[in-house]
């Protein structure tokens, strides 16, 4: 077993530049994350050449906010964790590379780590004493997936989305309802003013434990096409977005109630950007009440990407694994390491 204490993290993945100070993979000293948001919002989406020149830019000062704001230096690092995919093969190298040389020259070891075991750990850091097996929904902007975890390492997926990621189709379905961009957080907003039974949309895939999401966003086109008057008026945009959200909703939680019986989890655990929705955290949370079990969601601010979790997930590793050898390079299509599907 390797000794050490303070992982610094560094996330670069996709259109966070992230960078976090963790102790023993479970007390954040600091964690600072700058959104390229704006950078990207006019092309309703990430470009990834701008992404990967903005990460260069932004990655020493996110470095240096984070120390000063832990009130640590680079001699108080014991090992350097970086998030080696999967993501955007540019952006990723930024994170890596700056890993590499911050290990090579405080003389610590490198580790490389998979982004969506890191949310995972988004949630796993609160209560590193969790007893297993838990199952895990992990739904991002690029994933969707349905997890047991069975020990530290030792993953089954259960499920995974047929087409679009959960965050896939509310950033689609806000550009459908004019929202800006990263769409979301203002579909969650919206949400929360109009009627989840305003229209029936449909539950897509019962009785799998895969999901879809592609059938529900044109569900919502056609139903805007069939009814533009809604996107002038003021409260039908609040209407479509929250009877669009109680769908996927639904069927998020569908599928976890499932998963949870199947493998008689004690836990459920949310992780990933589309955790902080509102609504799936109460839907989440009530599921665990009714259900006898107990609901573990990553914290608001660790579930968009940020590099708290790369930490986390970097110490345990390191632990299990040793370091990373410094030849090792990216993989833009990872998948949960250990995983059989
Ligand atoms: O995990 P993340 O930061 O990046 C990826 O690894 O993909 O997830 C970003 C996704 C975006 O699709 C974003 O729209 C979605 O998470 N998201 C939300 C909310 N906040 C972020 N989706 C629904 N409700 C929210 N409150
Ligand atoms: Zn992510």
């Amino acid at each position: 077993m390797v000794t050490l204490k303070a992982v610094l993290g560094l996330e670069t993945s996709c259109d966070e530049t992230a960078a976090a100070l963790v102790d023993e993979g479970r007390t954040v000293r600091a964690s600072v994350v700058s959104s390229q948001i704006d950078l990207h919002a006019r092309y309703g989406g990430v470009v990834p050449e701008i992404a990967s020149r903005a990460h260069l830019e932004l990655i020493g000062p996110v470095v240096a906010e984070t120390f000063e704001s832990a009130g640590a230096t680079l001699d108080d690092v014991d090992a350097v964790a970086a998030c080696c995919g999967p993501g955007l093969a540019g952006a990723l190298l930024v994170g890596v590379t700056a890993a590499k040389a911050l290990a090579l020259v405080t003389g610590v070891p490198y580790v490389g780590v998979n982004h969506l075991e890191a949310h995972l750990y988004g949630a796993w850091l609160q209560n590193p004493d969790l007893k297993l097996p838990v199952v895990m929904l992990l739904v991002s902007g690029g994933h969707t997936l349905l997890v047991a975890v069975d020990g530290r390492g030792e993953y089954r997926v259960l499920g995974e989305t047929v087409d679009d990621a959960a965050g896939e189709a509310f950033d689609k379905v806000a550009r459908l309802l004019g929202f800006g961009y990263p769409g979301g957080p203002e579909v969650d907003r919206h949400a929360r003013i109009g009627s989840p039974t305003a229209v029936d949309f449909p539950r897509a895939m019962r009785g799998s434990l895969n999901f879809s999401f592609a059938g529900l966003k044109t569900a919502v086109a056609l139903h805007l096409r069939e009814h533009p008057e809604v996107l002038a008026s003021e409260f039908g945009v609040d209407d479509i977005a929250a009877s669009f959200q109680a769908a996927a909703v639904d069927q998020l939680r569908e599928k976890l109630a499932a998963a949870a019986d199947m493998v008689n989890a004690t836990t459920l655990v949310l992780g990933g950007g589309v955790a902080a929705n509102s609504a799936l955290r109460s839907s989440v949370v009530e599921l665990a009440e009714t259900t006898g079990r107990d609901a573990l969601l990553a914290p608001l601010e660790l579930c968009t990407d940020n590099a708290a979790m790369i930490a986390a997930a970097g110490w345990w590793r390191l632990q299990s694994d040793g370091p990373t050898p410094l030849s090792a390079g990216v993989n833009p299509s990872a998948r949960l390491p250990g995983s059989t599907p």
